[in-house]
């Protein structure tokens, strides 16, 4: 049985992050050193894992298809975080090599049907290996379903979640590009408590505060819809992004993200407004930064040290507001990340 690690000077948990050359990755990898872990970079392409090797950072290569070289690649690792998407290619795989190494595994998807394969797969395997699985804990997915979490102020159950997302822009990388052309699957939203296929949702608008102000608005359901059903007990849910940055998204000749700084951020705004109505009462939570790439990449190294400190509730295949205080998680990204408020239900 794998013992859980308590990070101390005696030991240093090594976390292997898989996609590490992509843009989301190197960020992961960053932010694993940042706070004293031991990053093993790992991915298909030794030339694309140069930098790390010269940052004298040992990486790995190994195949998708190849389960041995996965084995070789998580082999002494105690946590893999996987950054390669399309998802729906790599987290079966990638999940059944860390039930082999009994190591635990996040990821950040943001396709549905990717999610809800592992909560269907894994969970008896994971529970099995005592070890935690984590679909989806990057901005589209974990972040808005850890704030939807915190505005449910611990009620049982709520009539509606509406979550609304403002992007000043999206310089959208090719790894987002590629996963949206593979990704073809009808998107599901929470009507009624199940979930359903889309449909056609009429065109909408949200009064964000400022700078956005009143913004057109276009229903996009991501994995914060499959976290959101499994964990709370809510009849309807709206996700919901303005229209600027799909139309950046649609356009083939936006660029991929561009560094506004040292630390390789882009001067990408991000504003999360989620309103939670419970019969009468409401409560709201608001929560802005900067750069979704970017912030990805504590909000997942911030669960993987809560995992590996011990301060995760169970194993199996878990949402992060079962696994996590969600108040709690959140205010540990601020005021470095993000700011963030909640008003109580009133
Ligand atoms: N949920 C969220 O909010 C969120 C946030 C950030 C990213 N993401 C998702 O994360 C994924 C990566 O994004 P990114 O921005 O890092 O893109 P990127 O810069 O294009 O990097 C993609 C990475 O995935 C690797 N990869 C792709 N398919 C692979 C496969 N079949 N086997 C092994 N490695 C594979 C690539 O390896 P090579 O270098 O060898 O090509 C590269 O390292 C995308 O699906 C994106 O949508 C989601």
């Amino acid at each position: 049985m794998r013992t859980q690690t308590v990070i101390s000077r005696e030991s240093t948990p090594s976390v292997a992050v898989f996609g590490a050359s992509g843009h989301t990755g190197r960020f992961v990898v960053t932010e694993l050193l940042r706070r004293g872990f031991r990053p093993i970079p790992i991915g298909r392409d030794a030339a694309r894992l140069a930098g790390f090797q010269a940052r004298g950072i040992n990486s790995r290569t190994a195949n998708i298809d190849d389960p041995s070289s996965l084995d070789q690649a998580l082999a002494g690792a105690d946590a893999v975080i996987n950054c390669a998407g399309p998802f729906l290619d790599t987290a079966e795989p990638l999940v059944a090599a860390a039930l082999r190494a009994r190591v635990h595994y996040l990821d950040v998807t943001a396709e549905q049907s990717s999610a809800v394969a592992t909560f269907e797969r894994f969970p008896t395997p994971a529970r099995d290996a005592k070890i935690v699985v984590v679909p989806a804990m990057g901005f589209y997915g974990g972040f808005g379903y850890l704030l939807a979490t915190a505005a449910m102020c611990n009620w049982p159950s709520a009539d509606e979640i509406r979550i609304a997302i403002a992007l000043n822009c999206w310089q959208p990388t090719q790894g987002t590009r590629l996963t949206g052309q593979r990704n073809t699957a009808t998107r599901l939203v929470l009507r009624g408590g199940k979930l359903v296929p889309i449909g056609n949702p009429p065109a909408s608008s949200w009064a964000f505060p400022e700078p956005f102000g009143l913004q057109d608005m276009k229903e996009l359901p991501l994995t914060e819809t499959i976290l959101i059903g499994r964990h709370l007990r809510v009849s309807n849910l709206q996700t919901c992004i303005n229209l600027a940055p799909l139309r950046d998204l649609h356009n083939p000749a936006t660029p991929p993200p561009q560094a506004a700084d040292a630390t390789g951020r882009s001067a990408q705004r991000f504003l999360v407004d989620v309103i939670v109505r419970n019969g009468a009462s409401t409560s709201h939570v608001f929560a802005q930064g900067r750069d979704i790439y970017a912030f990805t990449a504590p909000l997942v190294v911030e669960a993987v040290q809560r995992i590996l400190n011990g301060a995760a509730q169970g194993v199996g295949v878990r949402t992060p507001g079962e696994l996590f205080d969600a108040p709690d998680f959140l205010r540990s990204l601020a005021p470095e990340h993000i700011t963030f408020e909640i008003e109580a239900g009133l």
